[in-house]
């Protein structure tokens, strides 16, 4: 009576109150793990077949039920687990079993075991590996949140980020042939957002544990360029010296020219002491630059980015691409796409990560919303030598994209939205005599959208480079050419 009681709560729990009567069927053969079955398809033959094994061995599952669906399983008295069969692998990396359940940390092909809360399973035990599970790289991979996909073999992460390209194209009837990935190798990356918080024994810094606030020291980290790496124990000293109690500051370590570009958000107001204390740290750890809450406190040499021929000082915290090699790779398949073009207008221009570079053959129009970021791109092109004309325009291209008109002198556009797309934009430029087009994108479903407009209203995409700069994660970015066709 006792176990029927916490089978019930169980099935409630669950959401799923299952048929009772089949509970009953199989009290008698004292299988003690049976209110697990409360999350089965009832009645399922299959199912029922594998609850008879008591003590739920899994070769007593019959195989097509174990590799297509989810069984359950016994294993003593509170603990109700279950195994499933992972399916696919979703967008934030999660391992994903019929239901749906998600299970971080799995892969596609693989059996695990578990118990599900609310459709998660956090602590899987694999019970039949994929040949695609390696051995993480780095030393904190099971705590850290930082990566997603460091359990996977580099060619299953390259073969899953074209498909996810390739997926979100054929979702328009889009079958363009899709190159690389292009992807930038470990510690690489040119800049990490550390979280800190200060302890009882002093400040911990690093990246927070996986869906939790919780901060893990990252020393090891094998994703961010070994110098920001070293910035560690002076996110630490900054926490010391500024977080709150109970606060958290986030520390935004970027390299430059000119060494660590610091930004920090999250500390106490700047006071006169922190004014004092703020720039000794940054001489004590020789910073070109220590910006606070917006405010820059320190300003020791300038913390220069360089686009081709050009050196950028952006604002502190500006876009920029994540790692140099990216960034090379980024700008290579642009400059290809524009090559020959007399003027081309860069779209969503930033600081001038293609602006500049693209300017040592063609006068270029940067448009770009933020104004901070086009003066740091205009004085990077008057102190640059050898470049051609490029003039900056601040302008909200969502709300006033540039029309049919304004693009007609330019023989190619390059358009490098944020994750939304530029569906206005593209609208325009759909109606336009523009040429051709390079499409640097952050995210393939927007993309995919903006491309079925494009190639219903005379483009035609040509081809597709998939470039990673995100190794591990689950971040795809891509470059895409479109030529007029009429
Ligand atoms: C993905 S970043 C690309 C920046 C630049 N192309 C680069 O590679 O460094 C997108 C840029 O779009 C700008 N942006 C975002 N929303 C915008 C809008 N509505 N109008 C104009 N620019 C916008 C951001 O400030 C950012 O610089």
């Amino acid at each position: 009576m006792m176990r029927l009681t916490i089978c019930q709560t169980r099935a409630r729990l669950s959401g799923q109150i299952g048929d009772l009567a089949f509970l009953r069927d199989f009290w008698p053969l004292g299988f003690h793990g049976l209110c697990s079955a409360t999350h089965m398809p009832f009645g399922h033959s299959q199912a029922a077949s594998s609850l008879t094994m008591v003590g739920g061995t899994p070769a007593a599952v019959p195989r097509s039920f174990r590799k297509h669906s989810t069984s359950a399983l016994h294993q003593g008295k509170t603990a109700l687990m279950q195994r499933f069969f992972i399916e696919r692998l979703g967008h934030q990396g999660d391992g994903i079993a019929k239901g749906p359940v998600y299970v971080p940390g799995t892969l596609p092909g693989e059996e695990i075991e578990g118990q599900a809360t609310a459709g998660v399973i956090t602590t899987p035990k694999i019970v039949t590996p994929s040949d695609d599970r390696v051995r993480p790289p780095c030393s904190h991979a099971k705590a850290c949140g930082g990566c997603q996909l460091q359990h996977a073999s580099d060619s299953f992460v390259s073969h899953w980020k074209v498909e996810v390209v390739r997926n979100a194209l054929s979702a328009h009837g889009l079958t363009p042939s899709i190159d690389g990935p292009v992807t930038s190798e470990p510690r690489s990356r040119r800049r990490a957002s550390f979280s800190a918080r200060r302890t009882k024994k002093g400040a911990l810094a690093g990246f927070h544990q996986k869906r939790s606030d919780i901060v893990v020291s990252v020393p090891n980290c094998q994703l961010v360029h070994p110098q920001i790496a070293t910035a560690l124990p002076l996110v630490e000293q900054l926490a010391i010296t500024s977080a709150s109690r109970k606060g958290e500051l986030s520390v935004l370590v970027t390299r430059s020219e000119g060494g660590l570009d610091v930004s920090v958000t999250g500390g106490k107001p700047l006071n006169d002491e922190l004014r004092q204390a703020l720039p000794e740290l940054a001489n004590a750890y020789d910073l070109p630059r220590l910006t606070w809450d917006g405010e820059t406190v320190a300003l020791r040499h300038p913390p220069a980015q360089r686009f081709g021929p050009a050196r950028v000082v952006p604002p502190a915290g500006a876009f920029l691409q994540a790692t140099e090699e990216g960034q090379r790779a980024l700008q290579d398949a642009v400059s290809r796409i524009t090559k020959g073009a007399a003027r081309i207008a860069d779209l969503f221009a930033g600081c001038g990560t293609f602006a500049l570079p693209l300017a040592q053959g063609a006068e270029v129009h940067a448009v770009e919303g933020d104004r901070h970021m086009l003066r740091a791109l205009d004085q990077g092109w008057r102190q640059a030598q050898g470049l051609k004309r490029v003039t900056t325009e601040t302008r909200d291209l969502f709300r006033t994209p540039l029309l049919p008109d304004e693009l007609r002198s330019f023989g190619a556009v390059v358009i490098d939205p944020p994750r939304a797309g530029a569906q206005a934009q593209v609208a325009e430029i759909a109606r336009s005599e523009v040429p051709r087009i390079a499409y640097v994108s952050c995210n393939p479903v927007t993309f995919a959208r903006d491309a079925a407009h494009l190639q219903a209203n005379g483009f035609d995409l040509r081809g597709i480079v998939v470039i990673d700069q995100f190794r591990w994660s689950t971040h795809v970015e891509l470059v895409a050419e479109f030529i007029r066709q009429d």
